[in-house]
């Protein structure tokens, strides 16, 4: 019986099973009710006296060994089985890199879905542009400061031909294709002016302008998207003051400040210990511009306004030079991967 079980035992240690199937016929053969450990036990009590003791210990190794044998072969199974549905051969063998949005494009599609959801639509034009979109058409004077050459980027062979200075321009585009309000835009655009480039001021920016036109349209609506504007994109503590102001394209015109959202309107060295920011210039639109747009100012009226979307990021991240803004050294993008 000893040579039988012995025999069994190697048996039971060369096991392999290549299948599910393969694996419960093993189980069978060895552990089931009718199975060779079963059929040993039946036979032990013919065992002499003197061999219980040995034939004993025997079949319980027998036993032992092939459980184990069945529950490793089970386990393997199931691991190379999960190891399978994991096994992915198209995927890269390196990490991927997730890319970070430009903080510029951040706070921009932040300002397009604050707008967004109240109804504005995105609306764009041209970088260079004709002196009518961007002087004329808005009430600049023939004399006015602005269209001097040194602010202005003009094309040397067509004196009526310039970089854009601002994205109002935009503005009378959007009249002059809808001259029958009502007309709810934000236009988000890179503007041009000929500064000297250093840490404060660039040669080129991104401004966001938006233009409401509507028959009963009231400065108290403008303050009211302001206020709404000033807590979606700092925060709900948020106030904000106007500052009458001049602009040559509305009247009454204001500019905005924010309470500084860098030291809580306590006073820091940002907001020169007022606590208070410049973030925007607004106003009521001239009724010269809707009228030189084609848009009767008899009927409709409108608020427009207009802000410097570096100046923003700037408040919310406290970007300390502008030029990093454009020299795309990946050290500074790569601070910006976690935001959205
Ligand atoms: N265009 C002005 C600038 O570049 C900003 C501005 C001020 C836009 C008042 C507006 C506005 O729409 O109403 O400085």
């Amino acid at each position: 019986m000893i040579a039988k079980i012995e025999q069994l035992l190697r048996e039971v240690k060369a096991a392999t099973a290549a299948s599910a199937d393969e694996l419960e016929a093993l189980r069978i053969k060895y552990l089931s009710k009718k199975g060779a450990v079963n059929n040993l036990m039946a036979d032990f009590r013919n065992v002499a006296a003197e061999q219980k003791k040995e034939v004993g210990m025997r079949l319980n190794e027998l036993k032992n060994a092939a459980q184990e044998k069945i529950s490793t072969l089970k386990e393997q199974f199931e691991s190379k089985d999960n190891g399978d549905a994991e096994l992915d051969l198209t995927r890269s063998a390196y990490p991927v890199k997730l890319g970070a949005r430009h903080p510029i494009m951040i706070v921009r599609n932040e300002a397009i879905d604050i707008f967004a959801r109240l109804g504005f639509g995105i609306a764009e034009g041209p970088e260079i542009e004709d002196d009518w979109h961007v002087f004329s058409a808005l009430n600049f004077a023939k004399d006015h400061p602005a269209r001097d050459m040194q602010d202005t980027f003009f094309i040397e062979a067509r004196p009526d031909i310039v970089l854009r200075t601002h994205t109002s321009s935009v503005q009378v585009r959007a009249m002059e294709a809808n001259p029958q309000p009502p007309i709810r835009i934000i236009c988000p655009g890179r503007v041009y002016r000929n500064e000297a480039i250093s840490y404060r001021a660039h040669a080129f920016f991104h401004q966001i302008e938006a233009l409401y036109i509507d028959k009963d349209v009231s400065f108290t609506d403008l303050k009211q998207v302001l206020l709404l504007f000033a807590k979606e994109m700092f925060g709900n503590d948020t106030k904000i003051r106007l500052r009458p102001s001049y602009f040559p394209f509305t009247e009454p015109s204001a500019e905005m400040d924010i309470s500084c959202n860098i030291c809580g309107g306590k006073g820091c060295p940002f907001c020169k210990y007022t606590g208070w920011v410049e973030i925007l210039g607004c106003g009521m639109v001239d009724p010269n511009v809707l009228e030189a747009s084609g848009i009767d100012s008899k009927v409709y009226t409108g608020y427009a306004l207009g802000m410097g979307i570096e100046r923003i990021t700037n408040l919310k991240y406290q970007v300390s030079d502008l030029r990093l803004f454009s020299e795309n050294d990946v050290r500074f993008l790569k601070e910006f991967e976690a935001a959205y």
